[in-house]
């Protein structure tokens, strides 16, 4: 339990910083220097003695992010024995799905148990200017593989920006009629030093929700698909698939935030929000034992900010957090 009597269960798991593709609002055109040397990042071994150690404070649910996890090498071994691991209740991850055509039946088969698919348009030209270059026949097919693995529920997240894929919603509410796919959209937040940002292509929940059109039932909570998130979930009538809305700035959900992030390099941060994070990596290399890593992981919980601010920099010039997200754990 944190401070504002939060009950944190829900580590995101970053493994790598790196990512193939660049999207606009994540990464800035030019990455150089800005990606950990190898050597900067947990390696298998620090991961598995962190998790456990989560585990031991309670932690059960943990998604597997990025930069793009399936760029880590070993990726699937690492899965296979989280999976394996006493008290996770649920395993996930997020990705843009280039690699899952290849992987996604391994990562089933090593206990993955779902996945959230990064996919914000569905015209091809529009994904390579999105994502600087990505390819939507290989998310596609990666999609696809996806299904045939059985990886359930699969989730697909859409960030909405204005002028550019605001007026895809209604086509990707369409997609949950026909397919059993939890399509969410996401407002686009002010994180990392990208440029991208402006609160001109900020669509607001209220805006999101009417271009998704009218006919949508609100789903009570125990229909929604399985997850541990912020999102608030809606259904076309008969719709095998449901939509769902995460909201951080119009809405808020910080009074029930359940999670914190590991960055690939090893630092706890405990809220998107640019706060600074607590490293675990360096105490870990000098020999810091479980109940010493335990403690710094309380501490940092202890130090969780109420709520983001990121609602109130919109009013300032520089409104973006200091941090990329990839740099704090996707
Ligand atoms: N605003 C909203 N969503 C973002 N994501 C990355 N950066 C931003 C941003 N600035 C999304 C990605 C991915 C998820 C992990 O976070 O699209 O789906
Ligand atoms: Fe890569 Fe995901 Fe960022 Fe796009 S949003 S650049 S796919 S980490």
């Amino acid at each position: 339990m944190d401070p504002f009597g939060r009950t944190l269960s829900y580590l995101r798991l970053s493994v790598t910083d790196r990512c193939n593709l660049r999207c606009v609002y994540c990464l800035p055109a030019l990455v150089q220097g800005l990606f950990a040397p190898p050597q900067e990042l947990l390696t298998d071994d620090e991961l598995i003695v962190l998790v456990r150690a989560f585990v031991a404070l309670g932690f059960s649910r943990f998604r597997i992010t990025g930069g793009e996890p399936l760029l880590r090498p070993g990726i699937v071994s690492l899965i296979r024995v989280f999976s394996r691991m006493d008290g996770i209740a649920d395993l996930s991850m997020s990705t843009n799905g280039l690699r899952l055509e290849q992987m996604a039946g391994d990562l089933a088969q090593a206990g993955l148990h779902r996945i959230n698919i990064s996919l914000d348009t569905l015209c091809p030209q529009r994904f390579r200017a999105i994502t600087r270059g990505g390819s939507l026949d290989q998310v596609l097919c990666g999609l696809e593989a996806a299904f045939r693995g059985g990886l359930d529920p699969i989730k697909l997240n859409v960030v909405v920006m204005r002028g550019i894929n605001d007026h895809e919603i209604p086509r990707f509410v369409r997609l949950t009629e026909d397919h059993p796919l939890h399509v969410r959209f996401i407002e686009l937040m002010p994180i990392g030093d990208t440029g991208f940002f402006s609160k001109d292509r900020w669509v607001p929940l209220e805006e999101m929700l009417e271009k998704a059109g009218e006919g949508l039932i609100p789903l009570p909570p125990e229909r929604w698909p399985k997850g541990f998130g912020p999102a608030r979930y809606f259904q076309r009538p008969g719709a095998p698939g449901t939509v769902g809305f995460i909201s951080a700035l119009s809405q808020g959900f910080c009074a029930s935030c359940n999670r914190v992030r590991l960055s690939a390099r090893g630092v706890l941060f405990t809220c998107l929000d640019g706060t600074d994070g607590v490293d675990l990596k360096t105490p870990l290399r000098q020999g810091a034992s479980e109940e010493q890593i335990q403690a710094l992981i309380c501490q940092a919980i202890r130090q969780k900010p109420e709520h983001h601010t990121m609602k109130e920099r919109l009013l300032s010039p520089r409104c973006t957090s200091p941090r990329l997200m990839c740099q704090m754990g996707g």
